[in-house]
């Protein structure tokens, strides 16, 4: 069968990331999580005591960095040059300024340009805020996932609890809220549904409830 691109777009904490690495493994496709590279990006801005707000030197470090993913059994590792960032980039430091970054049209020009190498070929899941408007505007599946905001910081609070990190439930849903809005409101590329991506609302549906979901979506592109 040929090889389709998936994208899947939402606000945070939405479960993108977990059903669509998942997906990806029961297809035998490259996952893509863009979000890991706005991260990426974030985390070293900050490490060298970059102002956020100076486009420029971050296209300068973006230039010196290149961002790459390691598939293991367990979670993708993600790299910035040499250097492994899996862990540090999901640190509330970075989660909570990465909206700032992603809102440089300049270094989302450049990114778009890295994630529309990596799905090139096809066979690729990628998620992420505007994969399905601008990143990969022609792929044949395209899912818009959504759910409560309690729902999100819930499930993002007992993730959270796994990795050691202790924030409380409510301050979660204020951080999850900001960042929704930061990223639905900026003038370059804002997070949005596009016109032909599926909607598909979570709150009270399983990991494997959505991906069965999906998978429809995907037989009826075939
Ligand atoms: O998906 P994740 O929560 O890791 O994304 C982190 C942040 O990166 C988002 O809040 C958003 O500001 C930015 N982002 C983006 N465009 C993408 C993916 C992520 O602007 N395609």
């Amino acid at each position: 069968t040929n090889k389709m691109m998936i994208a899947i777009d939402g606000p945070a904490s939405a479960g993108k990331s977990t059903v669509a690495k998942l997906l990806a493994n029961e297809l035998g496709y490259i996952y893509c999580d863009t979000g890991a590279m706005y991260r990426a990006l974030t985390y070293e801005a900050l490490q060298k005591g970059i102002n956020l707000e100076d486009e420029e030197a971050l296209i300068i470090l973006l230039e010196k960095n290149a961002i790459s993913f390691e598939p293991t059994e367990k979670n993708q590792k993600v790299y910035l040059n040499n250097k492994e960032v899996t862990e540090a980039i999901r640190q509330p430091d970075v989660t909570n300024s990465v909206s700032a970054v992603a809102a440089h049209s300049q270094v989302r020009k450049e990114l778009v340009k890295r994630q529309q190498k990596i799905a090139d070929k096809g066979g690729v899941v990628m998620d992420g805020r505007d994969i399905g408007t601008t990143v990969l505007p022609h792929a044949e599946v395209k899912i818009f996932l959504i759910a409560s905001v309690e729902e999100r910081a819930e499930r993002r609070y007992k993730e959270n609890k796994l990795n050691g990190i202790d924030t409380p439930l409510e301050q979660l849903k204020k951080e999850i809220s900001d960042r929704d809005y930061k990223d639905s409101h900026r003038e370059s590329s804002p997070l949005t549904k596009a016109e032909d991506a599926v909607l598909l609302d979570t709150t009270s549906l399983d990991i494997q409830q959505v991906i069965g979901k999906i998978k429809e979506v995907v037989s009826s592109r075939i």
